[in-house]
């Protein structure tokens, strides 16, 4: 026997050891027998990769997919690789996955993973969802903005049984997984549907506090040297059994196991470590934006008489089990995305991790035996610093996309959408003032024809408009729509700083005859261009499918430079600033934020011969930063900034009050006619 065979043998028989396999055929029967099921268990129970296995044999794909979402891509990718190697086919055939930018399916795939941004999507182009048997929400206990969103969507179209099998042929099954937090407030939600509890074997975790990081350091990155310390001291005093670390992000990630790997060298073996077994460290780093090759290496055992070191984002916490854990240390931080209302943009922050959350991280260790969880920050961190829940995501973000989305499912009435948590009524008031600004609405909230083509992108509706303008433009300038889809595609994946530079790294690696060396020699994350050439060629897909239809057509006068900054100011207005005094600069959009262009920029030695500049993000350290800067003429958003100022909130509630209209209603039956259509005609192709 090879060693790869063994290895696959293992795995196999391994499933059947899981929780999950002991209620199998119970839990086939109660997808059957209900719309809406909540199924929830521990993580690492087997829900993720069994259930769909389950469901399979059952035979229930002879109706259709079974689609399962994720809120993380990693997530889909690595979940979809393992249940096809469990089912024993190519991924992409039977089992596939589909992530923002990377479609792994086929005509075959009938257990599909996705993210639930993709799903989301599809609801868009088919409200009855006509392709699946079962739609399977999973990893609902995170409560990112898009699951939630299709939380509300299903119940509020498949709750109905006359609207559920309008435009289907046989009724649509919803599993809901979660982590085994707030099941009754999930069920009551789906009309209180029954709750499949998956009972669980865990083993205590003895956690303890540790001095490092108390609640004056919440702003302080020192956690990371002391995770390393920690991690150290864990592999050399305690006995055999993988370490699992969790901090917040890639760079950070790099930085410890740096650290790691130099330190764990001057390890002697034979008088360092408690344990004699122990004879090597393994270290092993897991986030979200890494190969995914590399990622399959954090689910193999580590060679005997090595520790394996996993240094991971909270990815680790419940999307992803490694088997083994015995040991986890616990940084106390996540980064987030949060909406900064002082600047109002969302802002990725690192912040404190929550009580429950902490909770969560710990249990890693009790999967198999008795573990320890070491937790870098003092009990007064605890006590002070952190929340006892995780805010839901909907309710600390911008919600512009979405409220397009749902405008465009005819959701008219978005303040009154069955949400699990309501976002708070401003958010979506800025939201709804945002796609007016943008254009992408009109003052009565109805979607335009902008606002229609808008929707077709995963972008932010800025960047969005910007591209649409450039592409509009495309008939008469060849350069504008590439340069602008190249730019946007960097700061959305890459580090870099300002427009042009960026343009310029994109343009010569893309040009070049080995972009991966040419990363190398200059510097570049060759990751992050690839990831923008990916994107780049998606963009392009949705916009060459878009300008088939009737795409709008404009002029420009002005050289290559105007003409390109033109188009970003379109999708840039609202961030725009005008010198006020010295370096600083006061921003247009109504809060006349004082803010500087950041020393990293090419503009920071530049600042006396600027007086109006676009920037793409905001940064607040001390000072405020703006980040990724261009110098622009007040002309070319003299027109635009009006529209900043045009509508207040109490004119836009009254939009969104209002009742759903017979038009909106005619909308809403037309799609789903056209939907079954769709259905009929793909049954008579078959
Ligand atoms: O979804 P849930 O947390 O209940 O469990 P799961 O993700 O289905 O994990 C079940 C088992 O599959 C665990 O023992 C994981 O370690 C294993 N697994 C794996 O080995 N490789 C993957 N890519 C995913 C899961
Ligand atoms: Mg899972």
């Amino acid at each position: 026997n090879t060693n790869a065979e063994w290895r696959w043998d293992s795995k196999v028989n391994e499933s059947k050891t899981l929780p999950i396999y002991q209620h199998k055929a119970e839990l086939i029967q109660a997808v059957k027998d209900s719309t809406f099921l909540v199924v929830t268990g521990e993580t690492g129970s087997g829900k993720t990769t069994q259930l769909p296995q389950y469901l399979y044999e059952a035979g229930v794909c002879k109706d259709g997919k079974i689609g399962i979402t994720q809120p993380r891509r990693v997530a889909a990718i690595t979940v979809a690789q393992r249940v096809a190697q469990e089912m024993q086919c190519t991924l992409g055939r039977e089992v596939g996955y589909q992530v923002r930018f990377d479609d792994c399916t086929s005509q075959d795939t009938v257990v599909k993973y996705m993210t639930d941004g993709c799903l989301l999507r599809e609801v868009l182009a088919d409200p009855v969802l006509s392709q699946y048997s079962v739609v399977i929400l999973d990893e609902v206990h995170e409560r990112s903005l898009n699951t939630d969103i299709l939380l509300g969507l299903l119940k509020k179209i498949f709750s109905d049984p006359a609207k559920a099998t309008k435009g289907r042929f046989f009724p649509l099954k919803v599993v809901v997984m979660s982590a085994t937090l707030e099941t009754d407030k999930l069920s009551a939600f789906l009309a209180d549907c029954p709750v499949f509890s998956i009972p669980g074997r865990t083993f205590p975790v003895t956690c303890t506090f540790g001095f490092a990081v108390g609640p004056k350091d919440v702003e302080s990155t020192g956690y990371v040297k002391e995770v390393v310390k920690v991690a150290l001291d864990v592999h050399t005093s305690e006995m055999a059994g993988d370490i699992l670390v969790f901090l917040t992000g890639q760079s950070e990630i790099e930085r410890a196991c740096d650290l790691l790997y130099e330190k764990a060298e001057s390890i002697d073996y034979r008088y360092d470590v408690q344990d004699q077994t122990v004879e090597g460290l393994l270290i092993l780093p897991l986030y979200g934006s890494m190969p995914t090759d590399q990622q399959r290496q954090i689910f193999q055992p580590p060679p005997s008489g090595i520790r394996k070191c996993v240094v991971a984002t909270n990815i680790a916490a419940t999307s992803l089990t490694i088997n083994g854990i015995k040991y986890i240390i616990d940084s106390g931080f996540v980064k987030q995305l949060n909406h900064n209302s002082r600047v109002g943009m969302d802002i990725l922050e690192v912040v404190p991790i929550s009580k429950s959350e902490a909770q969560q991280r710990a249990g890693r260790a009790g999967r198999t035996s008795a573990g320890k969880c070491f937790r870098i920050y003092t009990k007064e961190f605890w006590e002070k610093s952190m929340p006892e829940y995780t805010v839901p995501e909907i309710q600390r973000t911008s919600l512009t996309a979405v409220i397009l989305t749902l405008k465009c499912l005819g959701v008219h009435d978005v303040i009154r959408f069955p949400y699990l948590d309501c976002p708070e009524e401003r958010f979506i008031l800025e939201a709804l003032k945002q796609l007016y600004q943008f254009d992408a609405i009109d003052r009565r909230g109805r979607v335009t024809r902008l606002g229609e083509l808008m929707v077709e992108f995963p972008l932010h509706p800025g960047l969005t408009r910007a591209v649409l303008k450039a592409a509009s433009l495309e008939n008469i300038f060849i350069r504008p729509v590439a340069e602008i889809l190249n730019i946007f595609l960097l700061f959305i994946y890459g580090s870099m700083n300002d427009f042009a530079t960026l343009l310029s790294v994109f343009q010569s690696c893309k040009s070049s005859d080995r972009p991966s060396a040419w990363c190398k020699d200059n510097w570049i994350h060759w990751r992050a261009l690839k990831s923008a050439f990916s994107v780049e060629t998606q963009l392009r897909e949705i916009l060459l499918r878009l300008q088939q239809r009737d795409f709008p057509v404009e002029t420009f006068d002005g050289n290559k430079s105007e003409i390109f900054r033109r188009c970003l100011c379109t999708g840039y207005f609202n961030n725009v600033a005008r010198r006020s005094i010295g370096k600083v600069f006061c921003t247009m959009d109504g809060n006349g934020s004082m803010v500087q262009i950041h020393p990293s920029s090419s503009l920071f030695d530049q600042e006396a011969e600027l007086n109006w500049v676009i920037f793409h993000d905001v940064l607040v350290t001390s000072r405020v930063y703006i980040r990724t800067a261009c110098p622009i003429r007040y002309e070319w958003v003299k027109d635009l900034l009006p529209k900043l100022h045009e509508v207040d909130a109490y004119e836009l509630s009254s939009v969104a009050r209002e009742e759903v209209t017979d038009e909106e209603m005619i909308k809403w039956e037309t799609r789903e006619a056209v939907s079954t259509e769709d259905v009929s005609k793909k049954l008579e192709k078959r």
